[in-house]
């Protein structure tokens, strides 16, 4: 794909958004009034995803429109294009094949000439087994004991994942062994992680796409000197240290020659490829903490779920595309409802680090001001997403999303099973408090849609003065998605829902949503100014003022 993007902005369809936008006076009250269709013509299914869009400040014009300028961008060309292993992220000259990860054993894909999937279910069934190995306590440390802590060492996309899906998957977890992950370069971390294990029973999982990240790396060699330090204290100094290495290091890589450089064998070493980008790698080898956890059955549902909204993605008219219609929506906020953030709200505690684990899926992938030809972006791109579990959110920052003066679109994502499902039963009668919880859920989407007007408020007898105060405009925009239950396989539903919207959402903006050249100038510079944190005069002048005078405080307060 070498021709440049088409400019969202030229399409016929843009125009009649820009029309429709003219005259946008939402107003769901009436439109759910009038219509009684609106909310089964505005739910849809994909896999197990039941998501209703008829909160959302949508009509079936909007949506046509909307339908339109998928076609007229060529949002299913492009989504082809991306399944069948073009080289769509320009910027870097790769093949964008996530998807591939999750494709059946049975199925083939040609990527430069070659079919990838063989090599995807080899680097699995290697992974599946060392897990196999790990759970059933089959692989064993230095001393001959059995592994009861798994450490992923990793940072962004090869940790974000495995420690959002591992939270989020606790009900599925193997109850013996813990996993804990290290990320941040801040010593504290690797500090509180590494405090009180037992490093006999303690294996790392180095994860790094490059095997080259400042953080990772740092991260590895220190955990690989507490290992050796603390089996020495523990009184284990007979042990040989290569031997110890190799027992407790695993890697996760694309650079298997940088891996071996470290001292871990390559026999332990799991692959991937560059057609992962780092933020669509937790169900690639980077998942090997989770598959430990969770075991490789769990896994490859997770896998399945992932596969599952893959098919309905490239397989599903647009009209009943659920990433492709949420995408589009976004865009509609973004570029006509001046949207700048979008909050992502989990009625589920397990999925307390979801929020966490999309902004890097969707900031890093759409937070871009030129387009994949080069040029300059016609209108805004990647809006910030964020959120928190309900109903904590609820009782923090819920009150701007309410009454705030600027829209907010906001996922709100619950499950009909709870995974421990408890009951009040302190005052005699039996509350099941998952209902509690689901009903602030409903409860939320509708106060948002519906507010609360002047007359009601007055009409609860509200002195005059406080009835403004009082009143909830409605007509702030909800998407409700909802699963039988959070299990391996939803989660990996859930995940590719939210890749695919993102990628939706690039092709309209005509971004490269697969590079991050973003994140490359504070790194340089870190490696640029680190001799004057530590003293370094020279260095130190070359710096602009105000660094200057941070890194001089900096000198003078550090004991
Ligand atoms: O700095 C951003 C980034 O490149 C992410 O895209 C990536 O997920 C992360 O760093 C970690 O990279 P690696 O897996 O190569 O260590």
């Amino acid at each position: 794909m070498s021709e440049g993007p088409v400019d969202a902005t030229t399409t016929d369809a843009w125009k009649a958004l820009t029309e429709l936008r003219a005259g946008f006076e939402p107003d769901l009250r009436s439109w759910f009034a009038d219509d009684p269709g609106r909310a089964s013509r505005f739910t849809f299914e994909a896999a197990d995803l039941h998501v209703d869009l008829s909160k959302d400040l949508i009509t079936d014009d909007l949506l046509a429109s909307l339908l339109a300028l998928a076609e007229q961008v060529g949002l299913e060309a492009r989504r082809d294009a991306m399944l069948a292993g073009e080289h769509i992220n320009v910027t870097e000259d790769r093949a964008v094949l996530h998807t591939a990860l999750r494709l059946p054993a049975d199925a083939s894909l040609e990527v430069d000439g070659t079919d990838v999937v063989p090599a995807v279910h080899e680097t699995l069934a290697k992974m599946y087994a060392f897990a196999d190995r790990v759970r059933s306590g089959e692989w064993k440390g230095v001393t001959g004991e059995r592994i009861h802590t798994v450490v992923n060492i990793g940072i962004g996309g090869s940790d974000l994942g495995p420690v959002m899906a591992y939270e989020a998957l606790e009900p599925f977890r193997h109850p013996e062994i813990e996993c804990r992950f290290i990320s941040n370069i801040d010593p504290t971390d690797a500090g509180q992680k590494l405090k009180g294990l037992d490093p006999a029973t303690t294996l790392f999982v180095v994860s790094s796409k490059t095997f080259s990240t400042l953080e990772t790396l740092t991260n590895a060699r220190l955990a690989r000197t507490w290992l050796l330090d603390a089996l020495a204290e523990n009184g284990h100094s007979e042990v040989d240290s290569a031997d110890a290495v190799k027992k407790h290091f695993v890697a996760v890589s694309t650079a298997l020659d940088k891996v071996a450089d470290f001292g871990i064998d390559p026999e332990n070493a799991f692959g991937f490829w560059d057609w992962v980008g780092g933020r669509y790698s937790v169900d690639s080898a980077i998942g090997t903490s989770l598959a430990i956890a969770i075991g490789p059955e769990g896994f490859a549902e997770f896998l399945g779920g992932f596969h599952a909204i893959d098919e309905h993605f490239a397989k599903t008219p647009l009209a009943q595309n659920v990433p492709a219609l949420m995408g589009l929506l976004n865009v509609w906020y973004v570029n006509f409802l001046d949207a700048q953030t979008h909050a992502v709200l989990p009625y589920s505690q397990l999925l307390h680090r979801f929020p966490a684990y999309l902004q890097q899926l969707t900031m890093e992938s759409n937070g871009k001001s030129v387009r994949w030809d080069g040029t300059a972006v016609t209108t805004d791109t990647g809006e910030v997403f964020w959120g928190e579990p309900g109903t904590n959110g609820q009782h923090a920052f819920y009150q701007l999303i309410h009454q705030g003066t600027r829209v907010i679109p906001a996922d709100f994502i619950a499950f009909a099973n709870p995974a421990y499902p408890l009951a009040d039963a302190s005052d005699g009668q039996s509350v099941d408090v998952h209902e509690l919880f689901l009903a602030n859920f409903f409860a939320q989407t509708q106060a948002l849609a519906f507010g609360k007007t002047a007359e009601q408020v007055r009409a609860e007898g509200t002195a005059e003065n406080i009835v403004n105060a009082r009143v909830f405009s409605g007509n702030r925009p909800t998407t409700s998605i909802m699963a039988p239950s959070l299990t391996p396989g939803v989660l990996g539903q859930l995940i590719a829902l939210y890749e695919h919207i993102t990628f939706t959402q690039g092709v309209v903006w005509g971004i490269d949503s697969f590079d991050q050249w973003g994140v490359e100038l504070g790194k340089q510079l870190a490696v640029q100014i680190s001799p004057a944190v530590s003293g370094d005069a020279d260095t130190a002048k070359q710096q602009d003022t105000s660094t200057q005078s941070l890194i001089a405080y900096y000198r003078e307060k550090r004991k």
